[in-house]
């Protein structure tokens, strides 16, 4: 199978430039001007943009969390994906406490079995690690999940030590592989929760209110300094905030191999968004939480001036009935997280490109070519070259869209940007040289998809 695209404006995180891109099987053989190939398909993007396929490298689908699963498994989650540009994701194993990393790889391969329509790639969720298990790290590295995420909240559930978290930083010291920390001062929080409960304050936006930047800002800058102590790079993940980024620039300044990423909740949605009758605020409950609106121009400059350098989803999506439910009568009981898998790449075109605050290349950049370098997939996936797989966008800058539950293609019940309007979205989308999605109709089939075996971050990307 081949296939020519002509006459596209093709954009990387470096160039922007008008030529043809010939396609065979799986791989981009050609790129050139006036290209005159047979082929079997030729697909005329005059007007358009050719980019390549977005990579979120922050994804929970099929996850068992808070008491419920999010509602998102590897066939909705990865065909919502791919409908919003995205053609790989890296989403999490989570290791059961007392059982072993490869049992939570086992697990999660079967999930992703016949269900995955794009490619995607694992973390592992480090829950549980004894020095006499400290192997299993390198074991996973060899299987091509070369990131472990650490949690510093959810005491009792998730949280790993100061120890524990040291301990594998140094383990990645040697491999090569990254920590992606989750930044919050879980013991500190717990407190403060607890004084909320006690005090009658059990709706949603308490959820918000009892997780300040400070434990945030904190845990980052302790993180910081295990990572320092070992020897290693850390990735923060889903930062949140002013107070957070502070900490990351100034490691930054010093030099340190610190990086870290934030999500489009962040950038577009506040505090003031959890003002809604009744309940409704569960909806936007996932951490860290929704801050006060004039942290996105910080966090908006944090991305320009390279302090941020992803931008992922952190897609945990509940429903409203019956999963976020669960928490009506106490906030601690609403599972945490928020659906966003699918419009990503629109909201940051729109709010970012188009507002001025980030040039096209930027825009690639952040949401497709730094995940795949930061996370072992490049130049395999993350850009548009001779050799690279043809995960490929077409994207069309002048189309108009409204971000609603009743036209995205998520599990979910509900839209965090509901009614937002949006200009810029998919034509047509490629992955691995496969046409999956044309006039908003996905054409190809569930467990397509392949795991990817990712290479170590090992220093190859400062
Ligand atoms: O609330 C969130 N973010 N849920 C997903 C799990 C995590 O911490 O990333
Ligand atoms: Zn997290
Ligand atoms: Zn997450």
């Amino acid at each position: 199978m081949s296939t020519l695209i002509k006459n596209g404006r093709i954009i990387t995180a470096e160039q922007d430039y008008r030529a043809d891109i010939y396609i065979e099987k799986d791989l981009i053989t050609t790129i050139g001007s006036n290209l005159n190939m047979h082929a079997d398909s030729v697909i005329d993007a005059k007007g358009k943009y050719v980019i390549p396929g977005g990579i979120d490298v922050h994804t929970h689908l099929d996850m068992p969390f808070g008491g419920t699963t999010s509602c998102d498994d590897f066939e909705t989650g990865t065909r919502a994906a791919a409908f919003g540009g995205t053609t790989c994701i890296v989403d999490f194993a989570t290791q059961s406490k007392g059982s072993r990393m490869r049992n939570a790889l086992d697990i999660w391969w079967k999930k992703a079995e016949g269900k995955a329509t794009i490619d995607y790639g694992l973390h592992m969720i480090v829950t549980d690690l004894p020095e006499a298990h400290l192997e299993d790290m390198s074991d996973m590295v060899r299987e091509g999940v070369t990131s472990f995420k650490l949690f510093m909240a959810y005491p009792n559930v998730l949280m790993a030590d100061d120890a524990t978290i040291f301990r594998a930083m140094r383990h990645t010291a040697k491999t090569g592989a990254l920590v992606c920390m989750h930044a919050e001062n879980g013991s500190v929080i717990d407190l403060i929760v607890q004084q909320a409960l006690a005090e009658g304050k059990t709706a949603p936006i308490f959820h918000a209110l009892t997780r300040p930047t400070t434990a945030e800002a904190e845990a980052v800058n302790r993180s910081i300094a295990l990572a320092e102590m070992a020897g290693a790079p850390v990735y923060i993940v889903h930062l949140s905030c002013n107070d957070a980024l502070e900490k990351v620039a100034e490691a930054r300044d010093k030099g340190l191999p610190v990086y870290a990423e934030t999500c489009p909740q962040y950038l577009f949605l506040s505090l003031d968004d959890m003002n809604k009758p009744g309940f409704e605020d569960a909806k936007v409950v996932f951490t860290p939480p929704l801050r006060e609106k004039w942290n996105h121009e910080k966090l908006w400059s944090g991305l320009k001036k390279n302090t941020l350098q992803v931008v992922s989803t952190d897609h945990c999506p509940f429903c409203f009935k019956e999963q976020k439910e669960l928490g009506k009568n106490n906030f601690t009981k609403i599972p945490n997280g928020g659906p966003g898998i699918e419009h990503r790449l629109q909201l940051m075109f729109d709010g970012g490109v188009r507002q001025g605050r980030i040039s096209l290349n930027r825009w690639v950049e952040l949401t497709s070519t730094t995940p795949a370098k930061m996370f072992g997939l490049y130049p395999r996936k993350g850009t548009i070259a001779v050799g690279s797989d043809a995960d490929i966008v077409i994207w069309d800058p002048e189309k108009d869209y409204t971000i609603s539950v009743k036209t995205h293609h998520m599990a979910v019940d509900y839209s965090m940007f509901e009614g937002r309007k949006v200009k810029g979205n998919i034509d047509t989308v490629f992955s691995r040289g496969e046409k999956i999605i044309q006039n908003d109709r996905f054409l190809s089939k569930a467990g397509r998809g392949n795991f990817v075996k990712r290479d170590t971050y090992a220093g190859a990307w400062k």
